[in-house]
């Protein structure tokens, strides 16, 4: 049984893509720096426990994710596949940014990736496996004051093509750039809301609505397949066309 690290699983498209891998007959360890979101999942994948392995790891941490490797490897003995999901935004003009909280964001956006990357790459490449770094169209387009979080994805696609290119051909490494999508439910139980959306959020974009946490976990299913072993060093975009629209006024 192939088995899958997810970083950042316990809450959003993380959570959802679990499911799936789950689903799709994947071991899965879910590396997570959120203690209730990780508690709460327990509880939930209850009936996959002897599927799933709960890390709890801050991936900018490089002890932490020592520690990860090795409990995922003493766990389940291999690793096929790593999804570099995790990640956090701060929103801030650029006056009252402050640089503590440009490392932060620095740290878990990009310097994570590459950390879960370089501790996990001998043990994917037994294996002939993968990475997918989960980007962001905010790596091509931005909204005001996302300064930290659009060139730490602009720097996780310019990472994805050099871990291509430099662990072919044991490790194909690709890159997914979701666009808007509704994770407001999947959040856990002290912070999850039902986004009201309306209707002009879903028909602005080409394909008419608003994109779902599924989107992303069946793009991921469908790059980690070993079959599509012919595809690496590429991103992906997944957002209902929103990057397509010529929109001057
Ligand atoms: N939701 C969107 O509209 C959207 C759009 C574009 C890109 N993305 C990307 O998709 C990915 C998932 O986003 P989401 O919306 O599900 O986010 P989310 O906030 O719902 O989930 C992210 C998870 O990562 C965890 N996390 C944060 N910092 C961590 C760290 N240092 N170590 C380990 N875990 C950590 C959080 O606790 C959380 O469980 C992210 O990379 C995000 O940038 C999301």
């Amino acid at each position: 049984m192939k088995t899958a690290i997810i970083t950042g699983g316990g809450q959003g498209i993380g959570r959802v893509t679990t499911q799936y891998l789950l689903t799709h007959g994947y071991r899965v360890a879910i590396w997570e720096a959120d203690t209730d979101a990780l508690t709460e999942l327990r509880e939930s994948f209850k009936a996959s426990a002897a599927q799933i392995l709960f890390v709890s790891c801050d991936v900018s941490s490089e002890v932490n994710v020592r520690k990860a490797v090795e409990q995922t490897m003493a766990h389940f003995g291999q690793i096929d596949a790593l999804i570099n999901n995790a990640a956090i935004m701060i929103e801030k003009s650029l006056d009252k940014f402050m640089l503590d909280e440009w490392n932060r964001v620095i740290s878990t956006n990009l310097t994570g990736p590459f950390l879960c990357a370089k501790h996990t790459a001998p043990y994917l490449a037994m294996q002939k496996g993968c990475i997918i770094n989960i980007c962001s169209t905010r790596a091509f387009q931005s909204e005001p004051d996302t300064f930290a979080y659009s060139a730490s994805k602009g720097g996780l696609l310019a990472l994805t093509h050099s871990l291509a290119v430099s662990l072919g051909p044991d490790v194909r490494v690709n890159a997914i750039s979701p666009g808007w999508i509704d994770v407001s439910a999947l959040k856990k139980k002290a912070k999850a809301k039902s986004d009201e959306l309306r209707p002009e959020d879903h028909s602005q974009h080409p394909a008419g609505r608003v994109g779902q946490a599924d989107d992303i976990a069946r793009m991921i299913l469908f790059l980690i397949a070993p079959e599509n072993s012919f595809i690496t060093g590429q991103n992906f975009v997944v957002d209902g066309g929103m990057t397509r629209k010529m929109i001057y006024v």
